[in-house]
């Protein structure tokens, strides 16, 4: 997956802007930084973004060069996808809840994106970031990274921490819907990715998304009294469409969607 993704990255830049957009509607894009027309700092990020979810929908749009592109990737997706319900069976199962009921309340046909993250070497790294912090705003990011070289950072104690690559290793993060739905049992990691003076690096982002119109809501067993639930009732889209308006560095979506009586 990482070697098919250099392939695809040191294409001739001309064979890779037959797929370049910056509309975040397309299903399929190769895009620069984060969030072009809203952001006044850009990153130091190219990335490829694919709807994964159904393969058989999207999988036309993928680049068929490489050759062996579209393969490699659907092969992968059917595998990570199993992953990432399997963890979130577990993850029910760990807040005392049915193993089903997080993937049942999010929706069989749940979505599944995928970013390609390619951070060119960058000659004055200390200026910029390949991605600021932020927090997913999806379930759950299955991220497989390059192995020679280190960038992702996650927020523990106050402090950013390198997160090392670790081989045969995924790293798994919570998203914003995960926190919501387990009214903040479990919390988005705060995380970022620097960039390295010498040295490319890709990483492999799998996103694992609600439906669009599956309502986010903690449970009652994880709401004490009818007081503690911390956030309201929302729908992914409505979320999705905030998270898509702000900037990354302006602070955790979740926030607006706070229960005023918790205030
Ligand atoms: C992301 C992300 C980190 C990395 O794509 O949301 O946080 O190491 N990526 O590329
Ligand atoms: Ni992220």
């Amino acid at each position: 997956m990482l070697k098919v993704s250099k392939e695809f990255f040191d294409l001739p830049i001309e064979e890779k802007m037959k797929l370049y957009s910056n509309d975040p509607s397309k299903t399929t894009r190769l895009s620069t930084s984060s969030n072009l027309q809203k952001e006044k700092i850009h990153n130091w990020r190219d990335y490829l973004r694919l709807h994964c979810y159904p393969l058989d929908k999207y999988d036309q749009e993928w680049p068929s060069n490489p050759s062996s592109f579209k393969q490699i990737v659907r092969n992968y997706c059917i595998e990570i996808r199993k992953l990432g319900l399997k963890l979130q069976e577990a993850i029910s199962e760990s807040l005392g809840l049915d193993k089903d009921y997080i993937n049942n309340s999010l929706g069989l046909e749940q979505g599944q994106h995928m970013a390609i993250n390619y951070y060119p070497k960058c000659p004055e790294p200390e200026l910029t970031y390949g991605l600021p912090a932020h927090t997913d705003p999806n379930t759950l990011t299955i991220l497989l990274q390059d192995m020679q070289v280190t960038g992702l950072q996650l927020l523990k104690d106050g402090k950013w921490l390198a997160v090392k690559p670790f081989p045969n290793a995924f790293v798994v993060n919570i998203g914003d819907q995960l926190q919501a739905l387990s009214n903040s049992k479990y919390k988005s990691t705060w995380h970022r990715a620097v960039v390295n003076a010498h040295k490319p690096r890709i990483s492999v982002a799998t996103f694992l998304c609600p439906c669009n119109n599956a309502v986010i809501k903690a449970p009652s067993e994880l709401i004490e009294d009818e007081s503690k639930a911390i956030y309201k009732d929302f729908t992914y889209e409505e979320y999705y469409g905030k998270f898509w308006s702000r900037n990354l560095d302006q602070g955790h979506c979740l926030e607006l969607f706070k229960n005023s009586r918790e205030i």
